[in-house]
């Protein structure tokens, strides 16, 4: 997750330097024991952070300008290697949703797996249109050979959670459906070989769907979910975890924002140990085993200089124990959202969840 327009980046080196320099007195404070719980950044340093300010009737002022944004290219005539092209799904939401397909596809009329991507954000930025989002789902389309579709959701704190993870919903039931696709997704698309992915806030979103989901089956047929594909997934919970501790400072993601976001995203009056953050409360483990009964393959995949990375390797441990078939991939040092801006990183990614896919494929 780039939570932060490229535009707006010197300014945001600044004000995270302004952030540091603020908060070394309470971290020279409790040095004596690194694994002390500090509060190295204060909520309105976060404010701050994000470039943000809360409105008194609950809406959200974001004051940075606008992330670049990319139309879809959905003319045939165009050299170009992945069309796309955007389809309302409840206009009254201003929900919709982008398919993305390869033209090897539509030369060869070959049905290619169907990967339904939700984009991080911290649920309260960013959109499928998003350049840095449009750009992964067109190289992913093209590197993995698979139709891609990103949803546009509704942010937070405008429309708080669930907010998100009903319109992910509804578009599994558009896609199901496919009221007026043009033909973009009954002639290219696999229904019987669905993934839902995320990055980031996106990742549980694709979570959170795929819970739902694995309990009425029945509801999406013909669309067939093989597996949920979570990229650094934004989980989070009221106990710090170990690597919270150590990156809470960590100028992509530091532990203040990450806070200030679920503020912002989850009901009013939640904490971080609400259902729809932590996967470890209330019911979320059992529920979970839901996944595992429908046989569906989970891949977790993070980076040691992610300050959620512990957590995510937890929620990973907790699926093992309720019999869910999920694989890690995890790797060294990097940031929160490093795919986002490091292309490399990126097509590191997709080799991952290319292997990924022909593994659930290999087992029917
Ligand atoms: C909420 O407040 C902001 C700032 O005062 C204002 O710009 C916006 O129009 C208001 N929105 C609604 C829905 O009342």
């Amino acid at each position: 997750m780039d939570l932060f327009p490229s535009s707006h980046f010197n300014a945001l080196l600044w004000s995270t330097t302004l952030l540091f320099s603020l908060c070394s007195p309470c971290l020279i404070a409790n040095s004596d024991d690194s694994t002390t719980q500090t509060t190295p950044c204060s909520e309105s340093d976060a404010y701050h952070n994000l470039n943000v300010v809360l409105n008194p009737n609950g809406t959200l002022t974001r004051l940075s300008p606008p992330s670049p944004v990319s139309p879809p290219s959905p003319d045939p005539n165009l050299h170009i290697s992945v069309l796309s092209n955007d389809f309302p799904i409840n206009p009254s939401k201003h929900t919709w949703l982008r398919i993305f397909v390869p033209r090897n596809a539509i030369l060869s009329k070959k049905k290619l797996p169907l990967v339904i991507f939700f984009h991080g954000g911290g649920f309260i930025f960013l959109s499928a249109a998003s350049t840095m989002f449009h750009d992964f789902c067109f190289n992913m389309a093209d590197d993995l050979g698979a139709v891609v579709v990103s949803v546009e959701y509704r942010l937070a704190p405008e429309h708080r959670l669930p907010a998100a993870y009903d319109d992910a919903m509804e578009a599994l039931d558009w896609i199901k459906t496919r009221p007026a696709d043009g033909g973009w997704l009954s002639l290219y698309a696999d229904y019987s070989e669905c993934y839902l992915m995320g990055s980031s806030a996106g990742g549980n979103i694709a979570y959170y769907a795929g819970l739902r989901a694995a309990g009425q089956v029945e509801n999406h047929e013909p669309l067939r979910i093989r597996g949920l594909i979570l990229v650094q997934p934004f989980f989070g919970g009221i106990k710090r975890t170990r690597s919270e501790l150590r990156l809470m400072s960590n100028k992509r993601l530091p532990l203040c924002v990450a806070d200030l976001l679920w503020k912002l995203s989850l009901p009013e009056g939640g904490d971080r140990d609400h259902e729809y953050c932590n996967p470890m409360a209330g019911e979320g483990p059992e529920r979970v085993e839901r996944i595992g009964r429908r046989g569906w393959r989970v891949l977790v995949t993070g980076t040691g200089g992610d300050p959620l990375v512990d957590r995510q390797k937890e929620v990973m441990k907790m699926m093992e124990e309720r019999k869910v078939k999920v694989g890690g991939h995890f790797t060294e040092g990097g940031y929160h959202g490093i795919q986002d801006s490091d292309l490399q990183k990126a097509k590191e990614l997709y080799a991952v969840v290319k292997k990924f896919i022909s593994s659930c494929t290999a087992t029917g």
